[in-house]
């Protein structure tokens, strides 16, 4: 059956690139695919946007086609929303433009998402959120439905392991645990334990996710708290070479070689697939990340924002960031991951 393929998929690679609105489009989740990463989730798309067509919505919900090259394996997108007006025809259409997977977002703790009782404010009422997630389940029998949660809205209403018995019990076939409270927005250490209990509480598989910053991590995350997947968002931005295995026995040199390399396939993918004023932006926001603790990269990141085109980032990137990456690597603790840009 179509829904029980989810475990073999989380199974396959159990660890995988996060959702992060605005940066894990085609682009970047190809490049991080090509690196080992497990299935891939696109941005949050507002169900109320994609209902008016709305072209920022359209655009998150397309597959690329065959003949661009581009193969992401399995594809789960995710899905923003509180009513069953606008979610349940949001889920149909992405089910017929290529999801494999529906993961329902209820953990977006922005102030103007909550407000209209989207993403963490679905885990305050849990009834209504039952309702909801029992209709989508309906109107995709076949399909596997996943939902994204926190810890719970603030350290006084933490109720993760109520919503999860509640998903289990409406059909949702697997859940990932962020285990911050919306308060806590991604500041402060997510509390693990969280996840244990989410895994203890349910059958259905649990991914957990939340400063994981390597594989080694990862391991750590599954011998701690049982979840059977691990998601990495921030730790892999600017480095989607987390999800190689292979990455951290490679020489200096090695490495040097296979980071130029991803990057510059990122950059040729964000060119072929963006408007040329987006990938410039894109690449602009990705380049960033790449040269983020490379010795006098600041200065040279203001130059880079004036560009407009992709051939000025690109020139950018070969003359003056590129020659700046240190020869034995960036150390992690100054990298990508201690920052949210959001
Ligand atoms: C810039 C940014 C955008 C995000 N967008 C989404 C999103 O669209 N959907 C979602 O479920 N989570 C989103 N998240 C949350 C991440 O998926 C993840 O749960 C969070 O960053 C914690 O994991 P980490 O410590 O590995 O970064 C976003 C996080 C960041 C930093």
């Amino acid at each position: 059956m179509a829904r029980e393929s989810i475990r073999e998929w989380l199974a396959a690679s159990p660890v995988r690139l996060a959702p992060m609105a605005s940066y894990t489009n085609v682009p970047f989740r190809q490049v991080a695919v090509a690196c080992g990463s497990g299935y891939t989730t696109n941005e949050e798309i507002d169900a109320d946007a994609l209902s008016r067509d709305n072209e920022r919505a359209l655009l998150s919900a397309q597959t690329p086609p065959p003949e661009s090259g581009i193969d992401l394996g399995v594809v789960a997108m995710q899905l923003l929303g509180c009513t069953e007006e606008t979610m349940v025809p949001a889920a149909l259409r992405l089910v017929e433009a290529g999801a494999h997977i529906v993961d329902v977002n209820m953990g977006c703790p922005v102030p103007k998402i909550v407000k209209r009782g989207k993403g963490a404010a679905l885990m305050r009422d849990v009834a209504s959120t039952a309702q909801l997630l029992t209709a989508i389940r309906r109107a995709i029998p076949d399909t596997p439905l996943t939902i994204k949660i926190r810890s719970g809205w603030s350290d006084e209403h933490q109720n993760a392991v109520e919503v999860a018995r509640m998903a289990q019990d409406v059909g949702v076939d697997a859940i990932t645990v962020h285990p911050r409270t919306r308060a806590q927005l991604y500041a402060g250490r997510a509390p693990w334990d969280v996840i244990g209990d989410v895994v203890r509480a349910v059958d259905i598989p649990v991914t957990g996710n939340g400063d994981v910053l390597s594989l080694a991590d990862a391991r750590r995350m599954m011998d701690e708290t049982g979840c059977v997947s691990v998601m990495i968002g921030r730790g892999a931005l600017g480095r989607p070479w987390v999800f190689d295995p292979t990455y951290g026995a490679l020489d200096d040199e090695a490495k040097y070689a296979y980071e130029i390399d991803v990057i510059s396939r990122h950059l040729d993918l964000m060119e072929a697939i963006f408007a040329p004023n987006e990938a410039a932006f894109q690449a602009k926001k990705h380049l960033m990340y790449y040269s983020h603790g490379w010795p006098g990269a600041t200065l040279i990141r203001r130059e880079l924002f004036d560009k407009r085109w992709m051939s000025e980032v690109r020139e950018v990137f070969a003359m003056r960031l590129r020659p700046l990456r240190p020869a034995g690597g960036v150390p992690f603790a100054t990298s990508a991951a201690s920052t949210v840009v959001e």
